[in-house]
């Protein structure tokens, strides 16, 4: 039974909402055949995948008109995306001694499991949390878990051990504006931006050019450095504008331009707006960074030395992929600021890919 459509069809009822529409996609793209059905009518569904009609599961010809559905398509599986009509169902086909697999949990019991997943997530980071904040008052279970739920959501490439700890050191910070270089889509950018309003931190000032030339990274292998052309650059802003939205953003504004441009930019003291058109008032002294640009070497390096400058003593900087598999830029250079800045730097760990460095107050 290893052909999907070895097994029937899939009958997607009621095909009506979001989580119909992504069960068929996924569905169809590994190659699964699905019919749909609902009683009432999903113009986007209907046009895409095509929908036949039957009553609501109350209604006395309900059984009338599914139990024929199920033979002329030869439906074998059924995935129902509301919670009601789960319910009904899964008696449904036991009264009727049907030999229909219902797919899945209702959608209650999973928001039930994934809910009790994601705080046993947070409870588990959040001792580390509370170990990387140093005696700093630090977030709750309940805020632990809020920010790993909202970055979830985010397309991103900072994993849970680093955003913990971010959301530790961060409690340390001094007052001044929070920096990130290299944004993608938003996931540390949106951690960071809740924990500068948190910790009544400051502003946040994100730099991503969001265009190819920046975005290749010479010393990487070949088949890494082709990764670039699966992006769409313009859906990349407009997603990191998008997911920014549910945080009070005029405490943040973003730069389209390298860093080193952005750099210029920032230390001029010139006016940076926030998406909504306002200016955001940055102090032009960095309590935080983390370095998540281009990963060569000359580029990383470059990042450390023009921002290093503007960061205020008891600040934190964080240098992505200081061990990293596609290339060792961030580890050489970072490396490079242990040894040459050492004066300046009171303790640095490592922990989930990324450098973590505090300066001495
Ligand atoms: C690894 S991703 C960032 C991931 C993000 N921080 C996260 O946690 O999801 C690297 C980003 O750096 C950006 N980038 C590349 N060159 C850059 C440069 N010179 N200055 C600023 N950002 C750059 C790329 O466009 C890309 O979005």
């Amino acid at each position: 039974m290893n052909d999907p459509q070895d097994r029937g069809a899939t009958l997607v009822f009621p095909a009506i909402d979001q989580m119909a529409l992504e069960y068929l996609r996924a569905a169809r793209s590994r190659g699964e055949r699905v019919v749909c059905a609902a009683s009432v009518a999903s113009d986007e569904i209907a046009a895409e995948f095509g929908l036949h009609r039957l009553p609501l599961i109350y209604d006395d010809d309900f059984a009338a008109c599914f139990l024929p559905l199920v033979q002329q398509e030869s439906i074998s599986r059924l995935f129902c995306p509301v919670a009601s009509v789960h319910h009904f169902m899964r008696r449904f086909i036991a009264s009727q001694h049907l030999t229909l697999e219902l797919i899945g949990q209702s959608p209650i019991r999973q928001q039930v499991d994934q809910h009790r997943q994601l705080m046993a997530r947070a409870q588990r980071l959040l001792p580390f949390v509370q170990r990387c904040a140093n005696g700093a008052p630090t977030l709750s279970l309940f805020e632990v878990a809020g920010v790993l739920r909202q970055a979830g959501y985010i397309y991103g490439e900072s994993n849970d051990d680093k955003l913990a700890a971010m959301m530790g050191v961060l409690a340390s910070a001094p007052a001044g504006d929070v920096v990130e270089i290299g944004s993608l889509m938003g996931r540390s950018a949106f951690v960071l931006l809740y924990l500068a309003w948190r910790y009544r931190i400051g502003p946040l000032l994100t730099v991503d050019p969001w265009q190819t030339d920046s975005a290749i990274q010479h010393e990487s292998p070949d088949e890494f450095q082709s990764l670039v052309d699966d992006w769409d650059f313009e859906v990349l802003s407009e997603g990191f504008m998008v997911n920014m939205v549910p945080m009070r953003a005029d405490d943040h504004a973003h730069l389209r331009m390298p860093a080193a441009e952005g750099f210029k930019k920032y230390a001029s003291g010139a006016a940076i707006a926030s998406m909504y058109g306002h200016r955001v008032p940055f102090s032009g002294k960095i309590a935080a960074i983390h370095i998540d640009g281009n990963h060569d070497y000359a580029s990383v390096q470059q990042d450390c030395a023009l921002w290093l400058d503007r960061m205020l003593p008891g600040a934190w900087l964080i240098l992505d992929d200081y061990i990293w598999a596609h290339g060792d830029g961030p580890y050489r250079a970072g490396n490079e600021l242990l040894r040459d800045a050492a004066e300046r730097i009171e303790y640095a760990f490592f922990c989930g890919k990324a450098l973590f460095v505090k300066l001495r107050h």
